[in-house]
């Protein structure tokens, strides 16, 4: 039985530039990992995937990606004959822009590589990612990164010292968004459709250079523009974040989960109370300290 936790993210800046010929837009964005995890184990089993989950929710066929990645996994392995046994222990919210659906593919490309003792190299991994989805690529790594394309092409950043040790809040508010719907619906908004190239790389240096709060004013996400006109209590949120000692808050993904970003741990965990005073205890709210 091998264990692997599988995290989650935040884009600290999610800049679309364009719809592509193929349905997807081209995009260039920031990723940070959260150390907030679900649960992946893995054992070998008979001639068979088989996927369970504590999370009822979700759909333990074909259909949920941990499933398809075991699946491709041992395709492209040569081991079609062999079996495995998965279980995902869902701790994270689903639809949330939190790339907890990603991170678990990855992590099941990575942690059966390792129970299969390395048959795939680094560079068929990333090709079986990118074919999983956008943001899975970025978990085969564990850095910042930017990416572009259409998410899947990863440069990993070296650790931004300014923000190791500081504190993040993120609220998922009980609803989630549809990824597609949030694309499709930017069509309606033509600046947030054409974002300008290289913000990405000019937000990577203001947390290069610690200065947090041009890098808080840099915070950028095009698909704000659909999803906070559809759910404008996200946009109360942020509001509600920054005059609460926040040097920056940010709707992460495609939502609905939002990120404040605290000095501290401490200072984070100071907002809760009077956040849950304000907006209601419902959803899901976590604090913990951003690590690498
Ligand atoms: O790649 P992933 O499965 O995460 O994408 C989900 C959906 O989000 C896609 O089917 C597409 O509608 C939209 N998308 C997009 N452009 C991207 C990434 C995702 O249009 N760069």
């Amino acid at each position: 039985m091998l264990r692997r936790e599988s995290p989650c993210k935040i884009n600290l800046l999610l800049n679309i530039l364009g719809r592509r010929p193929d349905g997807f837009h081209e995009l260039e964005t920031l990723f940070h990992h959260v150390p907030l995890t679900d649960e992946l184990r893995f054992a070998r089993a008979e001639a068979e995937v088989v996927l369970t989950c504590n999370d009822p929710a979700l759909p333990v066929d074909g259909t949920n990606l941990v499933h398809r990645a075991a699946t491709r996994f041992l395709a492209a392995a040569g081991l079609e004959g062999a079996g495995v046994r998965l279980h995902l222990e869902k701790r994270l919210p689903l639809a949330a822009g939190l790339g907890g659906g990603s991170a678990n593919a990855a992590h099941t490309l990575l942690g059966l590589n390792e129970l299969f003792g390395h048959p795939l190299s680094a560079e068929v991994l990333d090709t079986l990612a990118a074919g999983l989805g956008s943001d899975v690529n970025f978990f085969l790594q564990d850095r910042p990164a930017l990416a572009t394309g259409r998410g899947e092409q990863v440069i990993s950043l070296e650790p931004f010292a300014a923000l190791k040790g500081t504190g993040i809040l993120l609220v998922h508010p009980g609803f989630g968004v549809a990824t597609p719907w949030a694309f499709a619906e930017l069509k309606k908004y033509p600046a947030a459709l054409a974002g300008r190239p290289g913000r990405a790389a000019e937000l990577a240096e203001l947390l290069r250079q610690g200065d947090l709060t041009a890098a808080g004013n840099a915070l950028y996400n095009s698909l704000e523009a659909p999803v906070l006109d559809k759910y404008p209590v996200l946009r109360l949120y942020q509001e509600f974040f920054r005059r609460h000692g926040a040097w920056g808050s940010l709707m992460s993904g495609s939502g609905s989960t939002t990120f404040a970003l605290f000095a501290t741990p401490d200072a984070a965990q100071a907002a809760v109370e009077p956040f849950q005073r304000e907006f209601g205890p419902a959803g899901w709210l976590r604090t913990t300290a951003l690590t690498s």
